[in-house]
């Protein structure tokens, strides 16, 4: 059991929380959410308060059968409540990550962590009223939105669209309804594929689509939209809202599904990559060390895309610079990254790159 918090706890907290400098948080506790999603709870190794933005992400860096494996979660829990933040993890069938945080990972235990970092956020996206729709485990970053509202105590005109496989599949179903008790102005609705073992639920079933949205928000073209969740649902919900004729300016997406969106991603990237590989010979050598292959890498294109294109497989995940997933040390040459979070200053120091977000600007050797 952890130590009680005692009033000296709080008088020594001294800092906010940085990865840059302690990257290890402690798992404080364990939360069975539903039947196959936990919440794991963190506070830093060091007293200190860890700062965000409610809809960021943390990416996890974790040792699992001698292997490290990042994995982007956003938050589930409010930044008015820095003391800790939580992580919400449904267990995906066959999932490495997913399955041994499950698992494996309890109370006292620690992890290493990246971030927070991101830009789905609603602070950055100021407006009168806001739809958030989400599906399945998507909700988790709507869900420490819609928590930083209420602790502010701000009654915002929100409408909170859910939709899950069935209503024993909701989470934080206890708390949105707290939520929604709380404060006049924010109103929930869930949209369950089937009832499931409820058979008297009595909201709506099947799948969310325009004239339910209509009859939930009629006013949702006025709105500023957060969505989140696996990208058929996202792809859904675009359609749903061009045929709405809504102003896509004020729509903003998030996913971290990545081990289902990856595939696509690489297909279309090597695509992309063959034709500026075939258009132009011109480029950059990069010889991968450990695989023993040399590849060209065309002006301007990512190392990741020219890996790629050349039909290496490298670990990746975001393909944006903020997972760190395809972390690799370069040997020798130079590149140019722009990242968005996903490796440390001093990771950068110490001769890492994110070949995702890089590209060459000489010759270059990398161990992988
Ligand atoms: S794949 Fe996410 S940082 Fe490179």
């Amino acid at each position: 059991m952890n130590a009680p918090v005692t009033r000296d706890v709080w008088q020594s907290v001294p800092s906010l929380w940085n990865a840059e400098e302690d990257d290890v948080l402690i798992c404080c506790q364990v939360r069975h959410e539903t039947h196959d999603v936990k919440s794991f709870i963190f506070r830093p190794r060091t007293p200190g308060l860890i700062r965000f933005l409610p809809g960021q992400f943390l990416t996890l860096e974790l040792e699992i059968d001698g292997e490290t494996v990042n994995r982007c979660y956003t938050i589930s829990s409010s930044p008015t409540r820095p003391d800790t933040l939580s992580i919400t993890v449904k267990r995906v069938p066959g999932g490495l990550v997913s399955n041994w945080l499950h698992d494996h990972l309890t109370a006292g235990m620690s992890v290493r962590a990246l971030g927070p970092s991101g830009e789905f956020a609603c602070a950055l996206h100021p407006a009168g009223k806001y739809l958030f729709l989400s599906g399945g485990s998507g909700i988790t970053p709507l869900m420490s939105m819609s928590r930083s509202f209420h602790d502010l105590g701000e009654d915002r005109d929100v409408v909170f669209v859910h939709s899950a496989r069935t209503p024993a599949d909701i989470i934080f179903r206890r708390d949105l309804s707290l939520l929604a008790t709380n404060q006049p102005g924010f109103r929930t609705a869930f949209v369950c594929e089937g009832r499931g073992s409820e058979a008297d639920w009595s909201s709506p079933t099947g799948y969310l689509d325009l004239s339910l949205l209509k009859r939930i928000a009629p006013d949702f073209s006025e709105r500023e939209i957060f969505c989140c969740g696996p990208e058929p649902y996202m792809a859904a919900v675009r359609a749903l809202l061009a045929g709405g004729g809504f102003d896509m300016k004020h729509y903003h997406e998030e996913s971290f599904s990545f081990a289902d969106t990856s595939g696509d991603q690489e297909g279309e990237e090597a695509d992309r990559a063959d034709e500026t590989g075939a258009a132009d010979a011109v480029g950059f050598t990069v010889e991968f060390a450990k695989s023993g292959r040399t590849v060209v890498c065309a002006p301007g294109q990512k190392l990741l895309d020219a890996a790629r294109a050349a039909g290496l497989r490298l670990p990746s995940s975001c393909a944006k610079g903020v997972c760190g997933t395809c972390k690799s040390r370069l040997v020798s040459g130079e590149v140019d990254m722009v990242h968005g979070g996903g490796i440390r200053q001093r990771e950068i120091d110490q001769g890492l790159i994110l070949p995702c977000c890089s590209t060459p600007r000489s010759d270059l050797v990398i161990e992988r």
